[in-house]
């Protein structure tokens, strides 16, 4: 193997550039050439790449989005674009691929590897939301923006002791609510995975209030409702409280990555280049326990789900369940 590419693909995450610069560090390691391809999968049916060296990423590891940029191309689903893509790769001598995104992206470099072209995914979504890794690059940080929005925002709320409804990303996960709600000592988390019921909610803002807090937070996940219909509903059962609602939307995939992001990010880099060069190909890679873990794209996506942090919901809820 003497060239290999890389690309990001899906919304962007903190920690996409830290994981770029492992590939091309490690590529150079191992005596390869690493091409960046622009613009995810678009980028590479339209065979737009370009060699990178190290000046091109090395202090990019603090940065915040993708040097390579990325996009929503759902064309790539058609076996004659993903043709076309291997057309781009072999003209340019590219022998194997590294996917750095999402689930969506990974069906990309499951369909490169079933055409014959070795493709390997690295985990970047800022939900977390991928079967079989207990981490995705990006979280992390997403969390820590939330949660120093969500700081901020208690400081006005306890001025006016009022009741702030915040929304957090996560898509169809309730990771970053979780998450940013339990770091935030949260009255309330509300996340698609488990039903929640408005009067229980308005009961532990009554509790809290009632207990001696002054001001009272409610963590609401993107996937369950928009915060405008929430606080709507929410104000018909609580007319007595002074209630706003912010959605910090993307805000939450800005920024320096943590250094949690960093470091996991140049892990699962540098090992998707040694992966390759060992000839493997259809997986990618995730963090269990702390440890690297590599996972069968097909049997993982399809037999297993994400589950979200249980014991961290249940929680919370204990923390904030007495009576009135
Ligand atoms: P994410 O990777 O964050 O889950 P998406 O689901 O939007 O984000 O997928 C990102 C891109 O991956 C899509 O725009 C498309 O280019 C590609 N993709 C998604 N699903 C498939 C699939 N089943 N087969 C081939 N390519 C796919
Ligand atoms: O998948 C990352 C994510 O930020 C989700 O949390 C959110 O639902 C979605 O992407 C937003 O997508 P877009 O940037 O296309 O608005």
């Amino acid at each position: 193997m003497k060239r290999i590419a890389v690309l990001t693909s899906g919304g962007d995450a903190q920690g996409m550039n830290a994981a770029i610069r492992a590939v091309v560090e490690q590529g150079l390691h191992h005596g390869l050439e690493v091409y960046g391809v622009n613009d995810g999968y678009r980028g590479l049916v339209e065979g737009d790449f370009r060699l990178l060296t190290v000046s091109d990423v090395h202090h990019r590891i603090k940065t915040g989005g993708t040097l390579l940029h990325s996009a929503r191309f759902p064309e790539f689903k058609e076996r004659i674009q993903q043709e076309r893509a291997i057309d781009q790769l072999s003209k340019q001598n590219i022998e194997g691929l590294v996917v750095i995104g999402g689930d969506g992206s990974f069906g990309g470099a499951l369909a490169l590897t079933k055409l014959g072209f070795p493709a390997i995914g690295i985990p970047g979504t800022i939900d977390n939301d991928i079967p079989g890794t207990e981490y995705t690059i990006g979280f992390d940080s997403a969390v820590t923006v939330a949660l120093d929005a969500i700081d901020k925002i208690s400081d006005t709320a306890s001025s006016h002791e009022r009741t702030f409804v915040v929304e957090v990303m996560g898509r169809h996960a309730g990771d970053i609510a979780i998450w940013a709600g339990v770091a935030a000592g949260a009255d309330a988390i509300i996340i698609p995975e488990e039903p929640y019921d408005m009067d229980e909610v308005v009961h532990r803002v009554r509790v809290g209030r009632r207990s001696g807090k002054d001001y009272s937070l409610i963590i609401l996940a993107e996937g369950v409702d928009s915060v405008e219909d929430f606080v709507e509903k929410y104000k018909e059962k609580a007319p007595e409280q002074d209630v706003r609602g912010v959605a910090l939307s993307h805000i939450q995939r800005g920024g320096s990555p943590t250094a949690r992001d960093r470091v996991f990010a140049t892990l699962m880099g540098a090992k998707s280049v040694d992966l390759l060069m060992e000839g493997q190909q259809g997986i990618y890679l995730g963090i269990v326990q702390e440890q690297l873990a590599i996972f069968d794209i097909v049997e993982t996506l399809e037999k297993r789900e994400h589950r979200v942090r249980e014991d961290l919901f249940n929680l919370n809820q204990a923390l904030t369940d007495r009576e009135l």
